[in-house]
């Protein structure tokens, strides 16, 4: 495991990374109307990373450190779009997005060679179109992520975060997605040390969190069951039990005095 701390000057290009993922997520909840298409929602994402002179960290990304556009495993879109009963890892397309859909976007942004990552759901054509066990989902979730970032002081642990966020999860009666999770940030999207969005064990949980450490804390919650699968596509993380599922995501450094958001306007 190899946790770096970055430099001031560091969070500052992550700063700017950051705050180009919530103007996407921004965007994206204002067009979010019926009837845009999941490659519309990609597009206006890449024109506004390109445009704000970053670069989207998902296109051509097979893990770790590795990029390849032309490799047939790579993701090939600035963005995951996932509906309803997908949670995460949705590939845009030409899908048009209904009314009252539960709609996940996530989102990554390397600027100057520095990190941002973060994710919103949403309900197409807002809270009004969505039912209540849709708002309560999402509400839920982003509780969820705010507990974990609260949890998220210099002295504690990187379990407390995950403990943090499965009692949000645990109280509303959610199902919590434990095969995937958050992660360690800075010129890799993925770092160490893993954050799991619930107690654990692990040695990643074990690490006491210290000034200048960059984290992606991610909640995904579902109104059903815990089982999940990837569809044939290779991609798409879906719901076994077809329940919905919310996703919410923030990239926060930590500072002697508490927590900061990274990926706000
Ligand atoms: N942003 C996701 C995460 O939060 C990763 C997306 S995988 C990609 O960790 F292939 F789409 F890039
Ligand atoms: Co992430």
């Amino acid at each position: 495991m190899e946790i770096t701390r970055k430099s001031a000057a560091e969070i500052d290009k992550m700063r700017i990374a950051g705050r180009i993922v919530a103007e996407v997520l921004a965007l994206v909840e204002e067009s979010l109307a019926p009837g845009i298409s999941t490659a519309d929602v990609d597009r206006l994402a890449e024109r506004h990373i390109r445009g704000a002179g970053g670069v989207p960290s998902f296109l051509g990304y097979l893990g770790g450190r590795r990029y390849d556009m032309s490799h047939p495993h790579a993701y090939k879109a600035t963005t995951c779009v996932s509906i309803d009963h997908e949670i995460v890892h949705g590939i845009p397309g030409n899908r048009e997005i209904k009314r009252g859909q539960v709609v996940s976007v996530d989102v990554g942004v390397i600027y100057d060679g520095w990190n941002g990552d973060g994710a919103r759901s949403f309900i197409c054509g807002g809270r009004e179109a969505g039912t209540p066990e849709a708002l309560g989902l999402l509400d839920a979730t982003r509780l969820a992520l705010m507990a974990g970032i609260a949890a998220a002081q210099a002295g504690a642990l990187v379990g407390d975060i995950g403990a943090a966020v499965e009692a949000v999860g645990q109280e509303g009666g959610y199902g919590i997605v434990r095969g995937y999770g958050g992660h360690g940030i800075g010129q890799a999207m993925h770092e160490d040390p893993s954050v799991l969005n619930f107690a654990n064990d692990y040695p990643d949980a074990r690490v006491r969190l210290e000034p200048g450490m960059c984290l992606a804390i991610e909640p995904m919650f579902m109104t059903g069951g815990e089982k999940t699968r990837t569809l044939k596509d290779g991609w798409t993380v879906v719901t076994a039990d077809r329940s919905l599922a919310a996703h919410f995501e923030h990239t926060i450094t930590i500072h002697p005095e508490g927590p900061e958001i990274l990926t706000k306007v």
